[in-house]
């Protein structure tokens, strides 16, 4: 293998570009020559693809966001779009790609490489923490400290008001970035798609504290809770307990994928990047270079969107106990 290309995909995740540093300087290290592809598999179709060098990734290892950009790719979704793709790799000679992203990406790197068996290694790069094959996603780690921050923040102005406050985290049909801020904020509540809170529990909660005297509740909602939207949930329970509480929400949205990555990002980031190179070199294809008990781990790309990636039973389980 001679060269190869890196792209990033989907949504950005901060790390992102600790992990471009990582895939391109290893590929010049092993001597191979490295191209990056810009916005992801829209850049592929395009021909959006640059040449880089050592110099190109100097000074972004504490970047957020991703230098090459990102995109969700309606085209590559089409076998047009595809073949379009492979024609622009095939005219730079790219012999192995590194993907840089989340479920959308490894379900495109899916479908590509049992088309046109081009090795392709990923490398998982998502705030949500969802995919299956790695105890942790690049991305993940700053987006709990960012909403931890702002959930600390609010707890500030709910204890002044006695307020109750729902408050809203990204994840899509995860509730690892929930779970974990919530427990770090010292959340009351935490609801999760992956274990049902009804809403008879909330209130029963709510109420408890409220007979204890606690005169401020944070519940951290996650964004794919089955109960709906912090918002909804928030109404439900207003018609319940009527003036008895003022509560408020607040949806902490897309700046949980900003920011500079925290040191634990950058560090597993440059690692999986550079595994991924290695990998290829050594003959990897259509797998995801992950990390599971600090050991780099390969698995199929097949496995780490399909599988499940539970939340250990001891996090859903102290929320509730430190919370009283
Ligand atoms: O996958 C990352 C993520 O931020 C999810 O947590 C969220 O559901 C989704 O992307 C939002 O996507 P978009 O930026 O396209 O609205």
């Amino acid at each position: 293998m001679k060269k190869i290309a890196v792209f990033t995909s989907g949504g950005d995740a901060p790390g992102m570009n600790a992990c471009i540093r990582a895939v391109v300087r290893g590929a010049i290290y092993h001597g191979l020559e490295v191209y990056g592809i810009r916005r992801g598999y829209n850049g592929m179709i395009s021909g959006d693809i640059i040449p880089m060098n050592s110099q190109s990734v100097s000074n972004i290892v504490q970047l957020g966001g991703t230098v090459l950009k990102s995109a969700r790719s309606k085209e590559f979704m089409t076998p047009e779009g595809r073949k379009k793709a492979y024609e622009n790799l095939m005219a730079h000679g790219i012999e192995g790609l590194v993907a840089i992203g989340g479920n959308g990406t490894f379900t495109g790197a899916e479908v590509f490489f049992n088309e046109y068996q081009l090795p392709t290694v990923g490398c998982p790069g998502t705030i949500d923490n969802d995919l299956y094959g790695t105890d942790y996603t690049i991305g993940f780690d700053t987006a709990v400290n960012t909403s931890l921050e702002a959930i600390d923040k609010i707890r500030d102005t709910a204890d002044s008001h006695d307020r109750v406050f729902f408050i809203e985290v990204m994840g899509r049909d995860s509730g690892y970035i929930a779970i974990q801020s919530g427990i770090g904020g010292g959340a009351e509540i935490v609801m999760v798609p992956e274990t049902r809170t009804p809403l008879k529990k909330v209130v029963g909660t709510l109420k408890e504290g409220w007979t204890r005297k606690k005169t401020s509740s944070i519940i951290v909602v996650a964004e794919g809770d089955e109960e709906g939207h912090a918002a909804e949930i928030a109404d439900k329970i207003k018609s319940q307990v009527g003036d008895k509480l003022d509560i408020r929400v607040t949806t902490l949205g897309h700046i949980q994928r900003g920011g500079s990555p925290t040191a634990y990002d950058r560090i597993l980031a440059s690692r999986m990047g550079l595994n991924a190179v290695e990998g290829l070199i050594k003959g990897e294809k259509n797998v995801m270079a992950g990390i599971i008990n600090n050991e780099v781990v390969f698995t199929p790309f097949i496995d780490t969107i399909k599988k499940q990636k539970p939340i250990h039973e001891d996090l859903l389980r102290m929320v509730h106990i430190l919370s009283i």
